[in-house]
């Protein structure tokens, strides 16, 4: 009775210091930005430096969402360990008045935010290839993430994109214990039935390509012709569009290796968008030979 009076009070506490307008040391929260399983993201102001920063509360308070302190550790480690222009830095991670906190620079908004406005495709491209740069740190880095998603993707000025939420990432140097971590709907099959590997990120990598391009998300069994096809493959190189369709293969063998095969593999083609055909009003200036 006493314990369960305790949780009780240990929850409101909780929830009254992560309010809009509350503080934790400097920071004074502005707005709540989203929240996943674990943790609630919120803008904040960091009244010293004055400027504004995203942070990050994993809730290690109730029982029933219980995400150890242990994954919140791995996590923040993980991240520290990562130094990419397209992986989110991770600024400082301490407790402040019993409360967890991960410190990142503020974003605009998540790729799956953006994903409901209309994309340029050669945006679009821009953003895959940084994207797929991340990917390849991560693995190059030997972690897998296991939850590559529109969602962890956070988008900067100047069309600067970056990987984020290494929650559920796992450092492939020691073996682990099989899971179907993942989110429905970027997951791999393989990664559905508890194996996991670099080539379900690939793959996870691969759906939201397809998604960023076709509109549509395919879905289980992702059988071939994939939804939309037409409308994916519009403009782009067949060096591309067969480099996105071995990232999505369903057997995972005969897809990229890792992120790094993957990311390679993009470096190596030439033209993913084809030049629009020359009309008679083309701006091009048109070179005249001599007959
Ligand atoms: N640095 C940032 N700048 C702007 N928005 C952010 C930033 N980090 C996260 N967000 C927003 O908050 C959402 C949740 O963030 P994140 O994915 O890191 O946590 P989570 O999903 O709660 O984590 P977990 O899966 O571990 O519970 C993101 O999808 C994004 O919309
Ligand atoms: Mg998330």
């Amino acid at each position: 009775m006493t314990a369960k009076l305790r949780l009780v009070m240990a929850d409101s506490d909780a929830t009254r210091r992560l309010r809009v307008g509350a503080r934790l040391d400097k920071y004074r929260l502005v707005r709540r930005l989203g929240e996943g399983g674990f943790a609630v993201v919120f803008q904040a102001h960091d009244s010293i430096e004055d400027r504004s920063v995203a942070l990050k509360l994993p809730d290690l308070s109730s029982e029933a969402v219980a995400q150890s302190f242990d994954d919140v550790q791995r996590e923040v480690r993980i991240m520290a360990g990562l130094t990419h222009p397209n992986v989110l830095p991770l600024k400082d991670a301490r407790y402040i008045d019993g409360q967890f906190v991960m410190v990142f620079p503020l974003g605009d908004e998540s790729l799956n935010d953006r994903l409901s406005r209309r994309l340029a495709r050669s945006t679009a491209v821009h953003y895959i290839r940084q994207m797929t740069a991340a990917v390849a740190h991560a693995h190059e880095n030997r972690v897998l993430h296991r939850d590559i998603k529109p969602e962890n993707f956070i988008l900067f000025p100047d069309n600067r994109i970056c990987l984020t939420d290494f929650g559920l990432a796992r450092n492939q140097s020691r073996r682990h214990q099989i899971s179907a971590s993942g989110t429905l709907g970027y997951i791999a099959p393989e990664q559905a039935m508890g194996k996991p590997t670099y080539r379900s990120d690939v793959f996870s990598l691969g759906l939201i390509v397809y998604r960023m391009l076709s509109g549509v998300l395919p879905e289980y069994p992702f059988e071939i012709p994939l939804p939309s096809y037409a409308r994916f493959k519009k403009g782009l190189h067949q060096d591309f569009v067969d480099w996105t369709r071995k990232a999505l293969d369903p057997t995972p063998a005969k897809r990229f290796r890792d992120g790094v095969a993957m990311h390679n593999a993009l470096e190596r083609i030439r033209q993913i968008i084809i030049d629009k055909p020359a009309t008679s009003k083309s701006k091009r200036p048109t070179v005249r030979r001599a007959a």
